[in-house]
């Protein structure tokens, strides 16, 4: 017999973003403004702390929810920075990575044939965890000339007021847009009005250059129907330490728990060990990879606007999301890289209203990025 993948599992295509690699793999030379982690690694002593922790043996099992030093650290950390609070026992769970968190809402919360509204261009997980979640998702395609921002407008012509849940990414991941608080003000009140679950992804909210972070949960009435989902990936740049954390009203994060404690257990014990470190004492170095990227971000958009490609001004995470110089996105990224062995992706891999345009990842090096910027203009000149 052949072992048939599910009907679910059928209807997800492989991730638009691999297929593009499996072609850089091939080539020499290239430089990759691809992928979407930090070229930084973990700061120090977050890995020693991780170090530690295994001479000592500590590589047993932690609780479901995350060793309770961590887990009041997230709850202080969270209401420090973005002014919200959480009660350490029943409404913060640590997962792997924020991808589990985002699995494990969409589980917890979507009933079959749930609708699922998921702002567009954004983050590849989304929709297959909408569908394996068993819901639909229903796309609300954001567009330049909003910045990429959502606005009430979208969601009403995408036909959210009859969605059960919304799913959010600022700063987002491709565009690099980002909300201001008086910019979710309106979104939180199409929340309420039409009774809403708020699934809102801030992996991203340390990497916000052009105002302070505002947490689409910290607006009236929304913290009880909102769940956010943050981590250790991007701001400590420990994307393989697998370790992130959901934020909730304890019924959402008690189910959550739920089947996590039944899948995952808990997340890696060696992991939270870092990241009790990173949250004590590494404030200095995510401010200082967060100036980094800010000067790459100031040099990729000020390079754009000279060689005439458009590029809406993107104020965070660490992705620029210009037009693409050819109408076919695709078309420009793979003869991109063919002859100048340089990586983007194409706006197409993230969903409605990615067409046309590419992303720019600059989460690489200085001098790598100046030489891809180089051969950028090179190939359309
Ligand atoms: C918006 C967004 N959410 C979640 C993730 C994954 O985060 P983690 O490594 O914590 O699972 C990514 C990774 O690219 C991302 O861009």
């Amino acid at each position: 017999m052949t072992i048939e993948p599910s009907q679910r599992v059928e209807t997800v295509p492989p991730s638009g973003i691999r297929r593009f690699f499996e072609l850089a793999e091939e080539m020499d030379d290239i430089i990759s403004l691809g992928v979407g982690e930090p070229d930084f690694s973990a700061p120090w002593a977050a890995r020693e702390a991780a170090i530690t922790s295994l001479e000592l043996g500590k590589t047993s099992y932690t609780a479901n929810r995350g060793r309770r030093e961590l887990r009041e650290l997230i709850a202080g950390d969270v209401d420090r920075r973005y002014d919200l609070e959480y009660d350490p026992d029943e409404e913060v769970l640590v997962t792997t990575g924020a991808s589990e968190g985002v699995d494990l809402a969409l589980r917890a919360v979507i009933d079959p044939g749930d609708t699922v509204a998921v702002v567009q261009p954004s983050y590849v997980s989304y929709v297959p965890g909408v569908i394996f979640a068993g819901g639909e998702p229903l796309p609300v395609p954001t567009t330049q000339e909003t910045d990429f921002k959502l606005t009430t407008d979208a969601l009403y012509d995408a036909g959210v007021e009859g969605a059960d849940a919304l799913v959010l990414c600022y700063p987002n991941n491709p565009t690099g847009a980002t909300m201001t608080g008086s910019e979710l003000e309106p979104i939180a009140e199409f929340a309420r009005e039409h009774d809403l679950v708020v699934l809102s992804d801030e992996i991203y909210s340390e990497l916000s250059y052009e105002h302070d972070h505002t947490s689409i949960a910290t607006l009236p009435g929304m913290r009880e129907r909102t769940i956010v989902f943050n981590g250790f990936s991007k701001a400590y740049a420990m994307t393989g330490l697998r370790l992130g954390y959901a934020l909730g009203p304890p019924e959402a994060i008690g189910a959550m728990n739920r089947i996590h404690q039944y899948t995952m257990l808990s997340a890696p014990t060696t992991a939270q060990y870092a990241a009790i470190e990173a949250l004590e004492s590494c404030d200095d170095a995510v401010a200082e990879m967060r100036r980094q990227y800010d000067r790459r971000r100031r040099l990729v958009l000020s390079r754009f606007e000279e060689m005439g490609i458009e590029c809406f001004p993107a104020s965070g995470a660490f992705y620029a999301f210009p037009e693409s110089p050819w109408d076919d996105g695709e078309a420009f990224a793979e003869a991109l890289l063919e002859q100048e062995h340089v990586a983007v992706v194409p706006g197409t891999a993230f969903g409605e209203g990615g067409e046309g345009h590419l992303r720019v990842s600059y989460a690489t090096g200085m001098d790598d990025l100046k030489e891809a910027l180089d051969r950028i203009e090179r190939f359309i000149s």
